[in-house]
Parts: C-alpha cells; sequence; structure tokens
C-alpha cells in the first residue's frame, strides 16, 4: 500500500484559516483602504507566520526535548526575523505517540515542555514584542489516554460512550476504514473490554472524536474558549476537514483508499459544525482559526472561507506542497499550481503560501538545491517566493538558515511513529526496504525534526543534553551564530525579506500576473496595487536563463537580490530579484 504519498496529501493537502469579523481587539492595526470587500484588510492577511515545532526549538533543561522555557530564551531572535506570529505545534499534555498530536488534557501543558505559568510567560513575551501566538487545535481525535477515551472505553452505558465511534461486535465486522498511520491500515481497532471496536483515522492511540455528538462539540467550544480567555489570537485546526462522517459507516468501493480524501473529507454535517463554532468561538474573540483541509475543489476551499458564510477565514492549500519529487518537478507544473490557487481567491476568499511544515522533509532540500553551491542562494530563493505571493506566508523554523534533510540512513534514525509503523507494513510485505529508505531521506518528515541549529558547539547548541532525534552533521557549517555575523547569510536576507514584504502592502494585497508564462525555469510575475508595481523574477535551475519581461529593467529599482548585482533580464542559477517598476 503506498502509505506516504495519500498520507502526505492529507497532512499537507489544506489548512484553513478563520477567525472573527467582529474584531474584539482595540489594537489591531491593518493598512487601510484595501480595495473591495473580499480584498479587505485584516490582520491575518498581512501576517508573516513563523511556525515552531517545540519539540525541536531549543531545550531549556537539558533531557533533550525542546520545551517554553527555551522558546522563552529565543523570543529576541524571533522578534528579530521581524514574523508578526508565530503557530506553534500541540503543547498540550500527551503521551507523545504522534508528538503531541494525541492530546490527553486539552486544558494542561505537556510535562516535557513546561506549565501553565510557562505558557503566561511565552504568550506575554510575544504579546509584548508585537507578536500573535496562534495554536494547533487537534480535535478530529484525542488520545487514547483522555480522560473522555478512559469514560468511553469503560462501558456502552457510560456517559462518554458517544465522543466516540463505536461498532458493537456483534454487529459483524464494520465497513473497511483506512488508517493513515496504522501498521496495517485498519482503523477500526476490537477492544474486548465492551466487545466493540473504535475508529482511528490516525494511530490506534489516536481514536476520531465523535463530532455527530452535540455534547461533544460543547466540549470543544469551551477549550477554544478556554484558550481565547487566556488571549491566545489564533487556532490551527488539525484535519478538521475529517470530523463530520456518517455514522452508519457505509461500505466504500474497493481500492478507496487510493483516493480516500475524496471520502473522508468534507461529510455533509463540517458546514454546520463550522457555523457553530464561528458563532460560540469566533465571532466572540479576535482569533484566526487554521484547520487542515481546504476540501477536494476550489468550490469546498470556497465554502469554507468564504467571508460571508461565516466558517473560516484562510484555505491552505496543499497541492502546491505536494509536487516535489525525489527525480525533480517540473517548475511550469509548480507554476500553474501556484497561478491557478491565486486565481481562485483573487476575488473572494484567502489563501495562505508555504512550502514547508512540520509534515514535510525540508523546504531547501524538495524544492531548492542543497549542494554547498547553491543551498543559500537557492533558499534566499524560496524564501522570495513565498513572502512574494499573495496570501499569508508561513515560514517554518529552520527555513530562514536553509536547514537541510537531515541525511538519516537506518530506520533506527527515524522517530516518527507513522513512519516507523508503515516500515513494518512495508517489512511485513516483503517490500523493497532499500528503497523505501532512500524515499524517507527524501520526504519524511523527520526530516524537518531534528533539532534546531543554533551554533557549532555540540548539539547545536540545541540541548545539553542527548537529543531526542539526531542533530544534522551539517550544524557546524549552517547555524544562526554563523549567519547572524555575515551580512549576506540566508538569515540576513530572510530579515530584509520581510522587512520588504512588511513595507510593502502591494506584496499583501496586490494582484498577481504572470509574466513570461511559458518559461520551463524562471517564475516571473507582476504584484500591482494602487498604482504600484514590482516585478518579482525567480530562476528555480541551477542553469543561467534569459526572462523575457517586457518591461525597461534598467529604469526600474531593485528592491531585493540574492546576488551582490542583477544583470536585467539574464539570471543566473537561483536568482531572485525583486524590480520596483
Ligand atoms: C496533522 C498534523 C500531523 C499529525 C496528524 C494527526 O496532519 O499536521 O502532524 O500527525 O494531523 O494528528
Amino acid at each position: 500500500m503506498p502509505i506516504i504519498q495519500p498520507f502526505r496529501r492529507i497532512l499537507f493537502a489544506a489548512l484553513l484559516f478563520a477567525g472573527c469579523e467582529q474584531s474584539t481587539k482595540q489594537n489591531e492595526t491593518t493598512t487601510a483602504g484595501a480595495a473591495d470587500s473580499a480584498n479587505a484588510a485584516k490582520w491575518w492577511k498581512e501576517a508573516i507566520i513563523y511556525q515552531i515545532y517545540p519539540r525541536s526549538f531549543k531545550d531549556s533543561d537539558g533531557d533533550g526535548v525542546g520545551d517554553l522555557k527555551g522558546i522563552i530564551s529565543k523570543l529576541d531572535y524571533i522578534q528579530s526575523l521581524g514574523v508578526t506570529a508565530v503557530w506553534l505545534n500541540p503543547i498540550y499534555s500527551s503521551p507523545n505517540d504522534d508528538n503531541g498530536y494525541d492530546i490527553s488534557d486539552y486544558r494542561n501543558i505537556m510535562k516535557e515542555f513546561g506549565t501553565m505559568e510557562d505558557f503566561d510567560v511565552l504568550l506575554k513575551g510575544l504579546h509584548d514584542r508585537k507578536i500573535k501566538l496562534i495554536m494547533d487545535l487537534v480535535v478530529n481525535h484525542s488520545s487514547d489516554e483522555h480522560e473522555w477515551f478512559k469514560q468511553s472505553r469503560s462501558s456502552r452505558t457510560n456517559q462518554y460512550r458517544n465522543y466516540y465511534h463505536w461498532w458493537e461486535a456483534e454487529r459483524g465486522k464494520p465497513n473497511y476504514r483506512y488508517s493513515l498511520f496504522d501498521v496495517n491500515h485498519d482503523a477500526w481497532k476490537y477492544d474486548s473490554l465492551t466487545n466493540s471496536y473504535y475508529l482511528h483515522y490516525f494511530s490506534r492511540k489516536q481514536p476520531d472524536l465523535n463530532w455527530e455528538n452535540p455534547a461533544l462539540r460543547k466540549e470543544v467550544y469551551g477549550i477554544m474558549q478556554f484558550w481565547a480567555n487566556k488571549g491566545i489570537d489564533g487556532f490551527r485546526l488539525d484535519a478538521f476537514g475529517f470530523a463530520a462522517k456518517d455514522t452508519t459507516f457505509p461500505a466504500f468501493p474497493k481500492g478507496y483508499e487510493k483516493n480516500f480524501m475524496a471520502y473522508y473529507s468534507m461529510v455533509p454535517g463540517i458546514h454546520d459544525y463550522l457555523k457553530e463554532m464561528h458563532r460560540e468561538v469566533f465571532s466572540k474573540y479576535d482569533v484566526m482559526s487554521v484547520a487542515e483541509g481546504a476540501g477536494n475543489s476550489f468550490e469546498d476551499a470556497h465554502n469554507l472561507v468564504d467571508a460571508s458564510r461565516k466558517e473560516l477565514h484562510m484555505a491552505y492549500a496543499f497541492e502546491g506542497v505536494d509536487i516535489a519529487r525525489a527525480e525533480g518537478y517540473s517548475i511550469p507544473h509548480f507554476k500553474k499550481v501556484f497561478s491557478k490557487w491565486d486565481s481562485a481567491f483573487a476575488k473572494e476568499g484567502w489563501i495562505s503560501v508555504f512550502l514547508a511544515n512540520h509534515d514535510q522533509a525540508r523546504m531547501v532540500s524538495r524544492y531548492g538545491n542543497d549542494s554547498e553551491a547553491y543551498r543559500d542562494l537557492s533558499a534566499k530563493m524560496l524564501n522570495t517566493f513565498i513572502l512574494s505571493m499573495r496570501g499569508t506566508p508561513y515560514l517554518y523554523n529552520g527555513d530562514e538558515l536553509a536547514m537541510t534533510n537531515a541525511g538519516f540512513t537506518s530506520i533506527n534514525d527515524y522517530r516518527d511513529m507513522a513512519t516507523l509503523n508503515e516500515y513494518k507494513n512495508q517489512v511485513n510485505q516483503k517490500a523493497d526496504i532499500a528503497a523505501y529508505l532512500r524515499k524517507l531521506q527524501f520526504e519524511c518528515r523527520d526530516n524537518g525534526r531534528t533539532p534546531f541549529q543554533w551554533d557549532a558547539s555540540a548539539q547545536a547548541g540545541f540541548s545539553t543534553g542527548k537529543p531526542w532525534i539526531n542533530v544534522n552533521r551539517n550544524y557546524t557549517r549552517i547555524n544562526a551564530a554563523t549567519q547572524e555575523k555575515d551580512p549576506n547569510s540566508v538569515l540576513n536576507y530572510f530579515r530584509k525579506m520581510v522587512a520588504l514584504r512588511k513595507a510593502n502592502p502591494v506584496l499583501t494585497y496586490g494582484k498577481y500576473s504572470l509574466v513570461d508564462p511559458e518559461h520551463t525555469t524562471v517564475y516571473a510575475y507582476t504584484r500591482e496595487w494602487k498604482g504600484e508595481k514590482l516585478l518579482v523574477l525567480l530562476n528555480f535551475s541551477d542553469k543561467p536563463a534569459t526572462v523575457k519581461t517586457g518591461y525597461a529593467l534598467d529604469k526600474a529599482r531593485v528592491l531585493i537580490q540574492n546576488y551582490p548585482t542583477s544583470s536585467g533580464e539574464q539570471l543566473r542559477p537561483y536568482e531572485a530579484v525583486i524590480y520596483k517598476l
């Protein structure tokens, strides 16, 4: 069973931002006068979001696991990037089957990460620096160690029984459901305690919550209000596209798992739940929420994010991050995908732009060129791309340094439960294990989870202990401390590019139009707003290229460039340049 691709498709298939229309906070400033209502100025459209994977960011107590105090110690660094919001992966109590995506208490902090007091200090530290905080909310499923599940499995008549999906064994085996993470890909787990099966689209330790039960939904809104009352600024709704289910669990056609998104995502009921969530949470607080899953079509995505529907705010389409292939990818296809998503949301709705997150291997290894010769140039080029597109940019921690894939060669180096389960599955099937390991080297999400490379000291300055996952061996060459000192580093370029986006609202709101659309290696486009026009030229290849812009570039002003000089339409390998026309 080809797990990796479908797995990546959902995980990375869409994120959605939601927030309320009626701001309750007084301190919001947005760029005034953004065109029509669809393009109305909103802080979350202007946000530049930096994603922190807490487990791997900075360890303060030497246990080898990143923590909140570690993040607090790096607040000045985060501020120095110029980013305006931080998205934190889950930090709630969890037995860590799936690194926090299996929550056992939604109102508490994971022991390894610290305490609620640490959280309060972190939130204040961010807000003092005018940085917003977006929290992950994992409510398609909980941990099997959550009190709800413990109660639920204890008896068929327990009041929490219907918080989850159960199927009594005397009705026979339930119809097959594909599990993304299970070693056998079977989403039904038999539990002898009550002679029933429970449903888990992800691992056995991640039972799916029953969104069809109003009592469960009320609990979730209560949790969201708890965090919103603490003053957080947004939620990312993890795997939310899967929440609604047809609880009769009808048979799906044989082989449906190859296209399981069509069966699992956007099941009727989902929009009702989102409207209810909007009423209960988003209409009362100035929070945006980010949910994975833009559905299966532009229509689905619009139905989720169009402002008038009062559901979510922003689509996070994963088609763009699914393009990379170990053997290389088609740049025309890449251009087409990003252009098509832009045009589908040009008038209504809003999207996010990203090339990596904690579920992806490293951006520069997948979309750029991580060789010594081109790593820095191509990372700068990719960061220019993300930060010059229309839509809210998401930057994954470490990509501001051009951190690369881990280069792990043994299955023992990997920690991701989904990967280890799939490895067992491949072994059971007597598959080509060497080929599977090569595949992991390119695309396993652990590549993006190695410790943040702070400096050239032991363990890259991440921890004084043994990190939970090995540090990338290239940390002595690629690290923040070295790049701080170099004005031409990827890090300092990143800061310049962030500052450029903030200083030029045309990069947030401006109309996007392709230039020289047929070019096979150069991605060129203009951004235009209120009489201003910028031209972005990006050479996505390691070969020089000539682009036909139709503009007199000798008369245009260079705003940023990743080579010391620019020569107009002649682009060097991985050259990136933005002109003001
Ligand atoms: C989302 C998360 C991923 C997690 C999965 C199950 O896709 O991004 O990291 O494993 O949900 O919660």
